[in-house]
């Protein structure tokens, strides 16, 4: 690795084959002629969203879906070719915006519709999926009446209508209830828009937990987020599929400093923390900046393959741990990953944050520079931007 294009000692590490194989194993779970959107919102879940966007395309995925306009325009802008939805409701100004970066949007609003025309100049139709509630109570049109005011909106020649979707809220969950509920409601709602005489190449409701635990009803596409990235929806899904996935993404940094407390020492802000005894405390260069956030208090991180407790409270780009003796200047420290026998998971990071195992990876800042491996080799190294930039060097 050239590590010139790094310049601090944390950084993650992303194995893009973990992800490759994670596309094929759920590929292979679902009907053939299902399509696989691959959700990369949220920078692909903190994974990088160009990196993940490009793997996705290349190991079989059809199309892309992000939650923002600015998010698909990045992608365009980096040559992502495929076919993009956005997720989230854009401004109706930005209306041509999205319509010259090729974009299909998500509509849901009879008022969205008819503001967007007072902005539309470009003679290109819109492209758009239909957004239905059926019981997650996000965003959608729940009601009836709600699709009739709408339903004459849809035939001017300035849309297309490509898809219609929901999103379900309890797919990951061991009682199938809800789910089942919700997935009927949806059923109905297809129907609405089959008597309306809109014919649409595309429904579909699958999330991860969805298409996991119940390939038959994946409908057309499938929009597949978490399990990509090798995380499980919840205990209950990865109990009950034959296969498993592989988390792509690990956290680590090295000993930036270390040195020996007497008792009655204190250590950090707030003196937040005493020495019982004589101790050995190691500085690491990460910190809260980092998305290593003051929640991770009382966490442990992995030294020499044991667990070492992160102690006091954790600063803006440092944290401080225990140590059971003295260890070298530059040993390696793992956050989130493996060191041999031991592991500290995102389970058990999002567990200890009462918060889901994707929530830590998309708390990970752009300081935290990210070294892409694939078929052993480093391909991709993002190095620590300061926001603003961000400097990527394609190897390969
Ligand atoms: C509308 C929509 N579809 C699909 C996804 C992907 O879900 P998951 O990460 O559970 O696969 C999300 C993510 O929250 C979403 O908001």
């Amino acid at each position: 690795m050239n590590t010139s294009m790094i310049h601090r000692d944390a950084w993650v590490e992303i194995h893009l084959d973990c992800i490759e194989e994670n596309i094929r194993q759920i590929r292979g779970h679902l009907p053939p002629a299902t399509h696989f959107m691959a959700a990369v919102k949220a920078n692909a879940y903190g994974h990088g969203d160009t990196q993940i966007a490009k793997l996705a395309l290349k190991s079989g995925a059809d199309s892309l879906a992000v939650a923002l306009l600015s998010e698909a325009i990045v992608l365009r802008n980096q040559g992502i070719k495929g076919p993009i939805l956005v997720l989230t409701p854009i401004l109706p100004s930005n209306v041509d915006l999205a319509i010259d970066h090729d974009l299909t949007l998500t509509v849901f609003q009879e008022s969205w519709l008819k503001e967007m025309r007072q902005y539309k100049k470009s003679t290109t139709p819109l492209k758009i999926h239909l957004k239905m509630d059926t019981g997650l109570g996000r965003i959608g049109i729940r009601e009836k009446s709600e699709w009739l005011e709408i339903v004459s909106l849809l035939s001017h020649r300035d849309v297309i209508v490509e898809g219609v979707y929901t999103h379900f809220a309890t797919a990951n969950s061991s009682d199938p209830t809800y789910y089942h509920k919700q997935y009927a409601r949806f059923q109905e709602m297809m129907e609405w828009v089959k008597e309306a005489g809109i014919s649409v190449d595309y429904y579909h409701c699958a999330n991860s937990a969805s298409s996991l635990c119940f390939p038959e009803n994946a409908l057309d596409v499938v929009r597949i987020g978490v399990a990509m990235f090798g995380i499980y929806p919840s205990q209950h899904v990865k109990e009950n599929i034959p296969f498993s996935l592989q988390p792509a993404l690990s956290l680590h940094s090295k000993i930036a400093h270390i040195k020996k407390l007497q008792a009655g020492d204190f250590v950090g802000y707030d003196n937040a923390y005493q020495a019982k005894g004589e101790e050995w405390i190691a500085t690491i260069p990460i910190g809260y900046a980092d998305g290593w956030f003051r929640c991770f208090q009382g966490m442990d991180v992995l030294i020499d393959g044991k667990k070492m407790p992160i102690i006091s409270k954790i600063c803006m780009d440092q944290i401080m741990v225990r140590l059971p003796s003295k260890y070298p200047l530059g040993t390696k420290v793992t956050l989130i990953g493996r060191q041999g026998e031991e592991e500290i998971t995102l389970y058990d990071l999002a567990e200890h944050i009462g918060s889901v195992p994707q929530e830590i990876p998309s708390m990970i800042t752009y300081r935290v520079p990210k070294i892409y491996y694939y078929r052993g080799e480093v391909v991709e190294i993002v190095s620590e931007g300061n926001g603003n930039t961000k400097q990527s060097y394609a190897l390969r």
